[in-house]
C-alpha cells in the first residue's frame, strides 16, 4: 500500500499538473504570466534551450537548478530522467542528445505524465519517451542508460538508497549522474524534519551532504562530488513557502532555525 507521504506527494504534483493545463487552457491567458506559479522557474535556464518549448512544459518547471548544464550530454547517449514532471528538462535533453539518441522521462504521478506527453506531442520531438514508475524501481533494464538526470526530485523519495541503487543498476558501465538537488547544511528542528508539508514541497526531505556522498559510495558510485549553489535564506524560504501555499506551515517554524539550512546542489558522480 501507498505510503501517506507518497500519496500527499502525488497529490500535490498531480495538483500542479492539472493547474498548468488549466491555466494554457484559459482564453484569458495570453503569456506565460498568468499561468501559475513556477513561470520564475524558467529563469534557470537559458533562454536559447527552452525557445520553442511549448508554454506548458516551461511553466510546470519546479526543479531547483539545471543539471543539463553540467550533464555534458552527447549525440548519441541515451539518458534517464528521474521524477520528469511536466518534461522540461527531457525535451531540453533531446536537442543535446540529437535523433541518434534517446531520453526517457520517468514519473509516478499520472497527471504530469499526460502533461509531460502533451508537451511531447506539442513540440514535435520524437527521440523522447515518457514512463510510469517510481524512482525506486526504475522500470528499465540493467546497464540501459549513459546518463541520469533529475531535478529536485531524490529529496521527495523516502527511500533515496534505493532510489540510488536503481540509478546505478540501470546506469551503463562509466555511466554518470547529473543531478540538481536540494540539500541540507546545518541541523534543523524536529518539527521542520516531520512535517510532512515541508517534505512534499521538497525541504524536510533534503539530505545532509555527508549522507549524500555516503548513500552514492554505498551504491558503487565512484567521482562524487555533492556542491551547493545557492543557499536558501528565510526570506527566499518564506516566498517559496507562499508560493506553494505552505504559509500557515511557514508561519509555525523557528526562522532562525531555517536560515540557511538548505541549499540548491548540484550531484556529480560516475559508475
Ligand atoms: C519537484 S517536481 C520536479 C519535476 C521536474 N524534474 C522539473 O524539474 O520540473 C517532482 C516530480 O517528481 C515526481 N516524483 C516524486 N517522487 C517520485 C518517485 N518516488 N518516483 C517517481 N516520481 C516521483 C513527482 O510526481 C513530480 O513530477
Amino acid at each position: 500500500m501507498e505510503s501517506i507521504k507518497r500519496s500527499k506527494i502525488r497529490n500535490y504534483y498531480g495538483g500542479i499538473a492539472k493547474g498548468v493545463t488549466a491555466n494554457a487552457k484559459s482564453s484569458c491567458c495570453g503569456g506565460s504570466s498568468c499561468c501559475g506559479d513556477n513561470t520564475e522557474n524558467a529563469e534557470l535556464y537559458d533562454p536559447e534551450h527552452i525557445e520553442g518549448l511549448p508554454k506548458e512544459a516551461i511553466n510546470a518547471s519546479l526543479g531547483c537548478a539545471n543539471p543539463l548544464v553540467f550533464a555534458d550530454l552527447k549525440p548519441g547517449e541515451k539518458v534517464l530522467d528521474l521524477g520528469s514532471g511536466g518534461g522540461i528538462d527531457v525535451l531540453i535533453a533531446s536537442g543535446y542528445v540529437g535523433v541518434t539518441g534517446m531520453v526517457y522521462g520517468l514519473d509516478m504521478t499520472e497527471e504530469m505524465l499526460k502533461l509531460a506527453i502533451q508537451n511531447k506531442e506539442k513540440s514535435g520531438i520524437k527521440n523522447v519517451e515518457f514512463i510510469k514508475g517510481y524512482i525506486e524501481d526504475i522500470p528499465l533494464d540493467d546497464e540501459t542508460v549513459d546518463v541520469i538526470t533529475s531535478n529536485c526530485v531524490i529529496n521527495l523519495s523516502e527511500s533515496k538508497e534505493d532510489a540510488i541503487k536503481e540509478a546505478y543498476r540501470v546506469l551503463k558501465p562509466k555511466g554518470r549522474l547529473a543531478i540538481a538537488d536540494i540539500v541540507q547544511l546545518k541541523e534543523v528542528s524536529d518539527e521542520i524534519k516531520q512535517s510532512i508539508e515541508l517534505w512534499v514541497g521538497c525541504i524536510s526531505g533534503a539530505l545532509e551532504m555527508e549522507e549524500y556522498k555516503r548513500i552514492l559510495k554505498m551504491a558503487g558510485f565512484k567521482g562524487i562530488e555533492v556542491t551547493p549553489v545557492s543557499l536558501y535564506s528565510k526570506e527566499m524560504l518564506k516566498s517559496v513557502a507562499t508560493s506553494k501555499k505552505l504559509d500557515d506551515i511557514y508561519k509555525r517554524l523557528d526562522e532562525e532555525s531555517l536560515d540557511g539550512a538548505f541549499a540548491s546542489a548540484i550531484v556529480k558522480a560516475y559508475k
